[in-house]
């Protein structure tokens, strides 16, 4: 059992926002990037192919002769070159593949609603074993990195040759594999027979959605074709080319600046889909069709790219101190599209552009991710910033035999793929702030690459059961020697703690869409690129294969003012979903939380992991708890602390708040659930998908009971902007308790009605002050 307290409330924070810079814990002047982690997987033969010296491009940041028509004839680095494909036991490896083929695809169905995997009830230790890669799996290892002149200089983006030369042996020989090619075909014949994408302009996102599907179906056509060598994809995929480049049948957009440099994300993305096209199919391709893509993507692309390097464009301001998803998708775009076309493109945009985006994502986009992990935005912004991340790594990686840093300059990136995982609720994710665009291309199968990438074998083995797995990229990035089960040996309960972003995670299982989640957060409320909330405090709570307490996630991105500030009079903070009292916390004096909030968090896990089974049942005195210091994001409370924990096996949930206010206290709590209340208003049933919570009052204080009301702004409300309107919250009920200014201990028990749980087996805890909390105070 392991108790630590993980407070580091008296010290500054280890992490600040400052441009990059003196204020970067990462950034040294000198080098760029401090050492890499130990576990991370290195590079050493950077550049061979452009017979460019890394040094140029990384330090100096100088313009790249790209040369390409002379391979330059160094030598291959060997330090990658352990192993081979045809040493081994050929006895050995096909009994291995017939032992994974036999188990197959773990999960037997997903779930309808949340869209999540639903794992069989079942023990088998052989195949739910500790995560691993074998690489000595040779029959299913991609070969090793042979990152060499002499290997085909093309593809350069994310899929070297060597990795298509074996793949369809692979896809035979993985279910998971198998599974995703089928998909994507099926994926690309759908796609096949719509319509090219149609211009839409979105005010606040742009043609971000357009740019997005345009390359989600790039993506596909391009896989296709290279496994099939039909040139009716190689068609299909050009018709979108020249639609987006307003050659198409039909209109699209303005007849300058077509990709909306603006709002520069739409032209990275388009950037993106362009070089895809152009790398992936190079051998299928005119040479007028090429010169056509090169002159488009350079106009529309490549050339507001370098404004924003060269000339100081309006629109380049996320290459200045911004450590979020637009760094990581713009360089990503910008680096995929220069890489596809060098050597080709006689305009220099290309090489110029190489030297720029790189050491910027470096310091920049790397460092989205805090030092416990944590995505600087939101659980959602977290997909696009590590898919521009291990899109922009693993091309350069493919075309350049180096990541130049971009793995290692943040030693803790190697952390996000946890926080990814323990992010997931048992149903869907803690989705605190705001939600983001559509995904499209987008994907969470960055934890492929980055499982191998840091040798965390369960970021692999979680997402190969998501939903959006089935990816061109995956079949790349996807190590086929895994083995094992992500949930063996992985504790139910994390803590993520700076001062940036302190939230915590707790479970009762990692494989059954029922299991008990709760996740409390904290952390600063400014920091987040303007994304977050004013929620300290704020929590979820899934059980019975639902969710109790939820979020209600982004408000209208074109609303004025929405994306004006993070300070504390910015108008953003007066849309109801940003507001405090939108969330699932204490609104004191019916004001908002202040910005300058400094939180504090204490942790106690008794450290449960589950075993190979997905059978699970935690011991009766498995539990975790977390203990919040609120006081600082209230200016109208003299002390307030909020503790969360688990009883009884992880099957109950308190919430205990303690707070001294000198103005008004309400609880509240935003639920889909249908709500019924008890006597005295004492209790609450909730109802949601044929399952039911009980909520109860402990020790209430007089005066104190439930209340219901709709998620609309309250009365007394500073005003919205002329024009403005909150969204509405269909379905979603408050739950709350309100009481005038006063000190009170606030307890509140959270009965899910287990089936088979007789109401004997509920414990009603034990009054404890949260100063008093432990491991085993409720015991
Ligand atoms: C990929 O999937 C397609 C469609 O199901 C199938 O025809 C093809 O044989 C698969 N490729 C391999 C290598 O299995
Ligand atoms: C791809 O195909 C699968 C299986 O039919 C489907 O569930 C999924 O929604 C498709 N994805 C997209 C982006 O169309
Ligand atoms: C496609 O064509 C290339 C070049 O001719 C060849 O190497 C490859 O084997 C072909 N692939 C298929 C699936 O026919
Ligand atoms: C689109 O049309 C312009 C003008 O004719 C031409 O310069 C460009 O190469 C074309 N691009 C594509 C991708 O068709
Ligand atoms: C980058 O941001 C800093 C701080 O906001 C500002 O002082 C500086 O002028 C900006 N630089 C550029 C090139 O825009
Ligand atoms: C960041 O990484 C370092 C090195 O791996 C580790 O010692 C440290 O604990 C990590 N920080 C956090 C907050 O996890
Ligand atoms: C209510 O359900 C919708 C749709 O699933 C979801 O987006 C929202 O987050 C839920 N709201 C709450 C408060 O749980
Ligand atoms: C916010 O507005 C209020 C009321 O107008 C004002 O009293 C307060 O000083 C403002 N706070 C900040 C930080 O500007
Ligand atoms: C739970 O009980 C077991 C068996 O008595 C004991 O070994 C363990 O330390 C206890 N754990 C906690 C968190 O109290
Ligand atoms: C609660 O706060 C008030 C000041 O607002 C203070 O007078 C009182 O002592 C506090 N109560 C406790 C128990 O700290
Ligand atoms: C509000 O809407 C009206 C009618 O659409 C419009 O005339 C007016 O300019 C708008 N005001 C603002 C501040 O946007």
């Amino acid at each position: 059992m392991a108790s630590y307290n993980a407070l580091d409330s008296h010290s500054p924070s280890p992490y600040g926002f400052t441009p990059y810079g003196s204020g970067d814990p990462y950034y040294h002047s000198s080098t760029g990037y401090i050492a890499p982690a130990n576990n991370a997987k290195k590079y050493s033969s950077p550049w061979i192919k452009f017979g460019v010296p890394v040094g140029i491009l990384v330090v100096a940041g100088a313009i790249l002769a790209a040369v390409l028509a002379t391979r330059h004839n160094h030598s291959a680095s060997a330090s990658a070159s352990s192993g081979s494909s045809s040493s081994g036991s050929p006895a050995a490896a096909s009994s291995a593949i017939g032992a994974k083929n036999a188990v197959g695809i773990f999960p037997t169905a997903t779930d309808s609603e949340f869209m999540v995997p639903i794992y069989p009830s079942t023990t088998n230790a052989a195949a739910f074993s500790t995560p691993t890669f074998n690489p000595s799996d040779v029959a299913l290892a991609w070969p090793a990195d042979p990152f060499s002149p002499s290997n085909p200089d093309r593809p350069r983006l994310i899929a070297p040759q060597y990795k298509w030369d074996v793949l369809s042996n692979r896809i035979a020989n993985d279910p998971y594999l198998k599974y995703w090619n089928d998909t994507i075909f099926g994926n690309a014949t759908a796609y096949y027979s719509l319509p090219v994408v149609a211009y839409f302009m979105d005010g606040g996102s742009g043609i971000l959605d357009n740019a997005r599907e345009v390359k989600m179906r790039i993506k596909a056509f391009a896989y296709v074709a290279r496994m099939t060598n039909d040139t009716k994809w190689v068609d299909r995929a050009w018709a979108e080319i020249q639609n987006a480049a307003g050659n198409g049948t039909t209109a699209f957009g303005p007849a300058t600046d077509k990709w909306n440099s603006a709002h520069f994300l739409d032209t990275a993305e388009f950037s993106a889909a362009y070089g895809i096209a152009y790398d992936w199919l190079y051998d299928f391709w005119t040479p007028a069709q090429k010169s056509q893509m090169l002159f488009t993507l350079n106009l529309y692309g490549l050339q507001p790219g370098l404004s924003v390097y060269q000339a100081g464009s309006t629109f380049g301001w996320w290459s200045n101190g911004t450590y979020g998803n637009w760094n990581c998708v713009c360089n990503g775009g910008l680096t995929m599209a220069a890489l596809a076309i060098l050597g080709d493109d006689t305009t220099g945009n290309a090489a110029a552009l190489l030297g720029y985006t790189i050491n910027n994502a470096k310091q920049n986009c790397a460092q989205t991710v805090t030092p416990d992990g944590t995505n600087l935005e939101t659980a959602n912004y977290w997909y696009f910033a590590t898919t521009g991340h291990a899109e922009m790594a693993s091309s350069l990686v493919a075309a350049a035999g180096s990541d130049f840093g971009l793995f290692t300059v943040n030693q803790n990136f190697s952390l996000t793929g946890l926080y990814h995982m323990y992010v997931h609720g048992s149903t869907t994710l803690f989705e605190y702030g705001d939600h983001g665009p559509n995904k499209y291309s987008t994907t969470a199968n960055a934890m492929f690459l980055y499982a191998s990438q840091y040798d965390m074998p369960q970021y692999s083995l979680f997402q190969r059961d998501q939903v959006d797995a089935a990816d061109p990229w995956s079949m790349f990035w996807y190590d086929p020697t895994i083995s094992g089960a992500f949930w063996n040996g992985l504790p139910l309960d994390h803590a993520f703690n700076n001062n940036v972003d302190q939230w915590v995670s707790m479970r009762s299982s990692w494989t059954d869409v029922s299991a008990l989640y709760v996740a409390m957060k904290a952390g600063t409320l400014m920091g987040h690129l303007t994304h977050g909330d004013l929620d300290c405090g704020d929590f979820v709570l899934d059980a019975l294969g639902t969710r109790f307490a939820g979020e209600l996630g982004s408000g209208d991105y074109n609303a004025p003012g929405y994306f004006a500030a993070e300070t504390q009079n910015s108008t953003r903070w007066l849309y109801y979903r940003k507001r405090t009292e939108g969330q699932n916390t204490i609104l004191v004096n019916q004001q908002n939380q202040l910005v300058t909030a400094q939180p504090t968090m204490t942790f106690g896990s008794s450290g449960t992991t589950q075993g190979s089974s997905t059978v699970f049942n935690a011991p009766v005195n498995s539990t975790a708890f977390a203990v919040f210091d609120l006081t600082s994001a209230y200016s109208a409370v003299t002390s307030f602390l909020r503790g969360v924990r688990l009883l009884n096996g992880r099957r109950q949930v308190l919430i205990q708040d303690e707070i001294n206010a000198t103005g008004t206290v309400m609880w509240r709590m935003h639920t889909n659930a249908t709500i019924a209340l008890g006597a005295n208003s004492q209790s609450a049933t909730l109802t949601r998908d044929g399952q039911t919570m009980i909520v109860t009052l402990l020790n209430a204080p007089s005066g104190a009971q439930f209340a219901v009301s709709n998620a609309v702004r309250l009365a007394g409300d500073p005003p919205l902007p002329a024009n403005a309107t909150d969204q509405p919250n269909p379905g979603v009920s408050v739950l709350s308790i309100s009481l005038p200014a006063g000190q009170y201990s606030l307890q509140v028990l959270f009965n899910p009605q287990w089936p088979g749980l007789a109401s004997s087996s509920y414990v009603t805890p034990p009054s404890v002050p949260l100063s008093s909390w432990s491991l085993t105070s409720h015991d």
